[in-house]
């Protein structure tokens, strides 16, 4: 079994501010730093830190050397990620003290994938494989259909949700991983957690669904035997939530399809989560299995 991680790869350009700006406000940062980013590749590193054999395929414009860099370095195999012209995709990052965060997104070269891209790169996978998406690049749902043709487990983080996503060929997709905003979208309506995810469930039956719940941890809801899982955060000190919820995910996925329990993918993804949120920036805060495994933190109450 492989992963291809299809997606986004930007340059995260992060400013340090007391608080993130209001409207029409003007506000000297304290500090800038540059880190590579993007959704897909935070997951493809995620995947690949947690010992799954992971392909990287996207695009990068110019300066886009550092993300191909970072991909290699964490082990993940970057054949299918092309170099095109213009920029490449990235980020305008406020990091308030607390570690929360906002995010302007320039799609750049993420939104130059061809179809000629995808059908050289997905002829390289057979079924079985794993396919993980999220909604930072172009041609999403030719990416799902071929896929689908192939075999391959198709994994949805409709991470940054819009408009568009809601008409994608969504019944293709295997797994669901979505926090609560993305998941009222999806079924449009408010909802309370277990019922959202529940309603999600009935639209999507053959699905399994993940829903991350931030402070309240994450459910998994598998229709099969209709239980619904659950998992705590864990305890640690917030530096820079970037990058958690794609840690998140690519840890899940990787558990999963290592042990196929859901239980202990959950356990695994919040430690691994947990981990990232210590510490500063997105791909670079990712940590390494023997790191995951060797920890020792406690639930919060
Ligand atoms: O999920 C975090 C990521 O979202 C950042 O690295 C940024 O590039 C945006 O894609």
């Amino acid at each position: 079994m492989k992963a291809l991680c299809f997606g986004s790869l930007n340059i995260d350009y992060v400013y340090d501010v007391p608080h993130i700006l209001r409207p029409g406000e003007t506000l000297a940062s304290t500090n800038r730093t540059i880190y590579p980013g993007g959704k897909g590749l935070n997951q493809s590193i995620a995947l690949a830190k947690a010992g799954i054999r992971t392909f990287h395929a996207g695009s990068i414009g110019e300066e886009g050397e550092l993300l191909l860099e970072m991909l290699q370095e964490s082990g993940v195999d970057t054949r299918f990620v092309r170099m095109v012209e213009g920029l490449s995709g990235h980020t305008v990052i406020q990091r308030e003290t607390s570690g929360q965060n906002n995010i302007i997104l320039y799609g750049g070269s993420n939104q130059a994938i061809t179809e000629e891209q995808i059908e050289e790169t997905l002829r390289y996978f057979s079924s079985g494989d794993y396919l993980l998406l999220q909604n930072e690049i172009n041609l999403i749902p030719s990416i799902i259909t071929k896929a689908a043709e192939i075999g391959m487990i198709i994994v949805l983080n409709p991470s940054p949700i819009d408009q568009k996503l809601l008409a994608y060929p969504l019944e293709l997709v295997d797994i669901f991983i979505l926090n609560e905003i993305e998941a009222m979208d999806i079924v449009g309506s408010e909802l309370p957690p277990k019922e959202l995810l529940r309603t999600l469930s009935s639209k999507f039956p053959e699905a399994k669904i993940v829903l991350t719940l931030g402070e309240e941890g994450a459910l998994h809801l598998d229709r099969e035997d209709g239980k619904i899982l659950e998992h705590g955060i864990f305890d640690v000190d917030v530096v820079d939530t970037t990058a958690a919820g794609d840690t998140f995910t690519g840890y899940f996925i990787a558990t999963l399809a290592k042990t196929n329990d859901p239980q202990e993918a959950l356990r695994v993804a919040s430690l691994a989560a947990a981990l990232v949120v210590s510490r500063p920036g997105a791909a670079p805060s990712i940590p390494a299995e023997e790191e995951v495994f060797s920890i020792n933190l406690h639930l919060k109450e």
